[in-house]
């Protein structure tokens, strides 16, 4: 997969590359980022966010988990992270995502979630981008909504904060529901 920048009016979405990783430490260490996630643990491990640079970059190269430094472009600032995984086959992304406490509230998450959303059906070849989010975790569960995707059940996944397993709601969007 040829790595790919995704731009909408506020953002810039770059390959997450090493150089993003201690932005990427400053805020993925913060239990209100990582309680939620299914990727991040808690404590956060220092250097830690080297180390998932490496791993995104053989996913971007070997038909991994495709996942994208999100940027201000006014301030050039890391405010989060972004990533569509694909399943074995490549019809379907999960879209993930975390971000900054200090840029919540303002439509950022919301913002990237709907351009990547379009990305997995213009560039992947995406039949259809599936989530799932906690309930309690409703800004989640709004930007899953704002992004066209609708609820089809439940879903349980690892938290790895947590050190266990969480039941959440399970959202999809198919591409002939997507409206570009
Ligand atoms: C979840 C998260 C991405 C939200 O980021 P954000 O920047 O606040 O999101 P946005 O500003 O784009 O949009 C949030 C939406 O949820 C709404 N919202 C926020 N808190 C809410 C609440 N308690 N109840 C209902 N809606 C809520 C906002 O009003 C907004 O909707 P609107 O545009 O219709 O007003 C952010 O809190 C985060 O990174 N959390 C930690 C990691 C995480 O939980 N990731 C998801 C794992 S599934």
């Amino acid at each position: 997969m040829s790595e790919l920048i995704v731009t909408t009016r506020r953002l810039r979405l770059e390959p997450f590359a090493h150089r993003h990783g201690p932005e990427l430490e400053s805020f993925a260490r913060l239990w209100e980022v990582a309680r939620y996630t299914a990727t991040i643990p808690h404590p956060y491990p220092s250097g830690g966010g080297a180390i998932y640079a490496e791993q995104v970059s053989f996913g971007w190269r070997h038909g991994g988990e495709l996942l994208w430094a999100v940027i201000e472009k006014a301030t050039s600032q890391v405010v989060g992270c972004a990533g569509l995984d694909p399943t074995p086959d490549r019809r379907g992304f999960e879209l993930g995502y975390m971000y900054a406490p200090w840029s919540w509230g303002r439509g950022v998450a919301s913002e990237a979630a709907i351009a990547l959303v379009g990305t997995a059906f213009r560039h992947l070849e995406a039949d259809e981008v599936f989530a799932h989010a906690v309930g309690e975790n409703r800004a989640s569960c709004r930007i899953l909504a704002k992004a066209g995707m609708r609820r089809i059940g439940n879903a349980t996944y690892f938290a790895p904060a947590r050190e266990h397993w969480v039941r959440a709601e399970a959202y999809r969007l198919l591409r002939r529901e997507w409206s570009s």
